[in-house]
C-alpha cells in the first residue's frame, strides 16, 4: 500500500497569516496543504477560490495542494485552479453533471483528479470511472464545516472502496476527511485510507509537530 499522507485542512489555519501559517504545518511535517473551496450553494458555508492557491504559490510553498471542491458547478473552477497551481482537484459526483466529463478535464490539465464521496453517497458512482481516478475522497462528516465529529459509517466505506481500488490493480489513493484525530487515525488506516486530512485537529493544536508526529506513530504502530 501507499506511504501515507498527511493533509492539513486551510479551513483551519489562521486565514489572516495564512502564507506563513500553510509554511509553518510543512515545516512539522505535512505532507500535502488540503484547500476547501464552499461556495455557499453547493454546501452553506463560503471560503476562498483560485486567486488564493495562487497566492501560496506566490509566496513559495511548493507542496502538493489538494483542492477540495464543494461546489457547483464545478467545470469552470477546475481550469481556474489548475491555473492556480492546485496538484490535486476532486469534486462531489452531485455537483457535477457529467462526471466523466469532469474528471476527464482535471486530468488534462495535468492535475491528479478525485471523486468526493459523502457519508450518504453510495460506491458504486466509482464503477465507471476507476480509470479517471487517481484519488478517493471519504467524507466522514457531511461537508461544510470543520470541527465535526467523525462519522463511523465512513469505516465502512472505507473497506468497501479500499476492496474496489485494489481490485482494479489501480494506483489510486484513499483519502479521508472530517474529524480525523489523533485517537482515531489507526482505526481509519486499518480501515484502508492512505491520505489524512485534519483541520481542527491540527490547527488547532499548540504544536503542529507534535501533532504529526502523534499521527505517524500511531499509523506505523
Ligand atoms: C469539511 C472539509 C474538511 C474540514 C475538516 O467540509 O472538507 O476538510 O476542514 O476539518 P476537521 O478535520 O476539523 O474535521
Ligand atoms: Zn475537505
Amino acid at each position: 500500500s501507499q506511504t501515507p499522507l498527511i493533509a492539513p485542512s486551510i479551513l483551519s489555519a489562521d486565514l489572516a497569516r495564512l502564507g506563513e501559517d500553510v509554511q509553518a504545518v510543512l515545516d512539522a511535517g505535512a505532507d500535502v496543504v488540503h484547500f476547501d473551496v464552499m461556495d455557499n450553494h453547493y454546501v452553506p458555508n463560503l471560503t476562498f477560490g483560485a486567486p488564493i492557491c495562487q497566492a501560496l504559490r506566490d509566496y513559495g510553498i511548493t507542496a502538493p495542494i489538494d483542492v477540495h471542491l464543494m461546489c457547483t458547478p464545478v467545470d469552470a473552477l477546475i481550469g481556474d485552479f489548475a491555473k492556480a497551481g492546485a496538484s490535486w482537484i476532486s469534486f462531489h459526483p452531485e455537483a457535477s453533471q457529467h462526471v466523466d466529463r469532469s474528471l476527464q478535464l482535471i486530468r488534462s490539465h495535468g492535475c491528479k483528479a478525485g471523486l468526493v464521496l459523502n457519508p450518504a453517497t453510495p460506491t458504486h458512482i466509482l464503477d465507471y470511472v476507476m480509470d479517471r481516478l487517481d484519488f478517493v475522497l471519504i467524507m466522514s462528516v457531511n461537508p461544510g464545516f470543520g470541527g465535526q465529529s467523525f462519522i463511523d459509517s465512513a469505516l465502512d466505506k472505507l473497506r468497501d472502496v479500499r476492496a474496489r481500488i485494489d481490485a482494479s490493480g489501480r494506483d489510486i489513493r484513499l483519502e479521508i476527511d472530517g474529524g480525523v484525530k489523533v485517537n482515531n487515525i489507526r482505526q481509519i488506516a486499518e480501515a484502508g485510507a492512505d491520505t489524512f486530512v485534519a483541520g481542527s485537529a491540527i490547527f488547532g493544536a499548540d504544536d503542529y509537530a507534535r501533532t504529526i508526529a502523534a499521527m505517524r506513530d500511531e499509523l506505523a504502530a
